[in-house]
């Protein structure tokens, strides 16, 4: 079924970047969903102006609450439309006909690890064992309320919220109001916490991915838990850095720093059971890593090195 937006100021914009409103009177735009023809028809009455084709050479970008200017090959326009609501939804409508498969994490992610990835994350009791490593919530919860300054009255992101626990800290450190995004069914479970708690005018939950999804508005501070083992793994940073789309000039982002603390070591035995591994399985696996917690005390670099 097609979509319709109504009373849109379209403009063109030329090589030089100056711009020409194209009709004297809004327009509307009706966006085809035929697969293979995804296409843009700028309407007058009943006449058809001009046809703006969907792919995937299409850039867009955000001006102002309620504009978009949106290039390729063939076109390069700016559309102005009459709410913020009305660019939210169009942008969402657009966004998957413009990236690749959809967003950029179908992208970089193949859809059956990703299923798998946010089916674990599904589950009440993984959301249960994180908040219960009670040194890594209380060090979110203590890094927002020593600065609540930050927080006081401001507009917070909570990228892959889970069970919305970093999006309470937020509120608890006097944010005026949270958009908590998640791409897992915990996002039902999210939901229902906040009206329990009575936060349904504080705090958004937004079921889907970062990737995808839209913000009625930028915000002031981005809150995340992105890090996997050895701080990469899970890919989740990157999630938490494509977010910053959103991110008012001047925002910050908690946590700001990541540090990934490696140090060589050799163990004669490991060696010994690695190779006599690699030879029976035919594997050809010559490092290895090995997680553990390490901060830059000197006790536990001692530990670390005597490996
Ligand atoms: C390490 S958990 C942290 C959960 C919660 N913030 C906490 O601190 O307890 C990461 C969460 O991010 C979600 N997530 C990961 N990638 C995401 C993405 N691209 N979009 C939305 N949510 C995502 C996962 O489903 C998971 O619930």
């Amino acid at each position: 079924m097609a979509m319709l937006f109504e009373n849109v100021v379209l403009s063109s914009l030329t090589e030089r970047g100056e711009i020409k409103q194209n009709y004297s009177t809004p327009v509307r735009l009706e966006i085809s969903e035929e697969k293979d023809n995804r296409q843009i028809q700028v309407i007058n009455g009943t006449s058809v102006l001009q046809v703006l084709p969907l792919d995937r050479e299409v850039e867009v970008a955000k001006v102002g609450g309620r504009g978009i200017v949106m290039s390729s090959n063939s076109y390069s326009v700016m559309l102005v439309f009459p709410s913020t609501k009305d660019l939210t939804d169009f942008r969402q409508k657009i966004s998957a006909s413009i990236s690749p498969d959809g967003s950029i994490f179908r992208e970089r992610t193949d859809s059956a690890s990703a299923e798998q990835y946010f089916q674990f994350y599904g589950y009440l009791s993984q959301q249960q064992n994180m908040m219960q490593d009670y040194i890594r919530t209380s060090t979110y919860q203590r890094a927002m309320l020593d600065n609540t300054l930050d927080f006081q009255d401001k507009v917070v992101l909570d990228v892959g919220a889970g069970s919305g626990i970093l999006s309470f800290f937020a509120i608890q450190a006097g944010a005026k109001k949270v958009y908590a995004i998640e791409a897992s069914s915990i996002a039902q479970h999210c939901e229902t916490l906040v009206q329990s708690n009575k936060m349904y005018n504080r705090i958004v939950v937004i079921a889907g991915k970062v990737e995808e999804v839209e913000l009625p508005e930028m915000v002031d501070i981005i809150i995340s838990e992105p890090m996997g083992y050895m701080l990469f793994n899970e890919r989740m940073l990157e999630t938490f850095l494509h977010a910053k789309k959103w991110l008012k000039p001047g925002g910050k982002m908690f946590p700001t720093e990541g540090h990934l603390h490696i140090a060589p070591f050799m163990d004669e035995a490991r060696c010994t059971q690695n190779s006599t591994q690699r030879q029976t399985s035919g594997t050809s696996r010559h490092f290895m890593v090995w997680t553990c917690p390490v901060s830059e005390t000197l006790p536990s670099m001692n530990i670390l090195y005597s490996q």
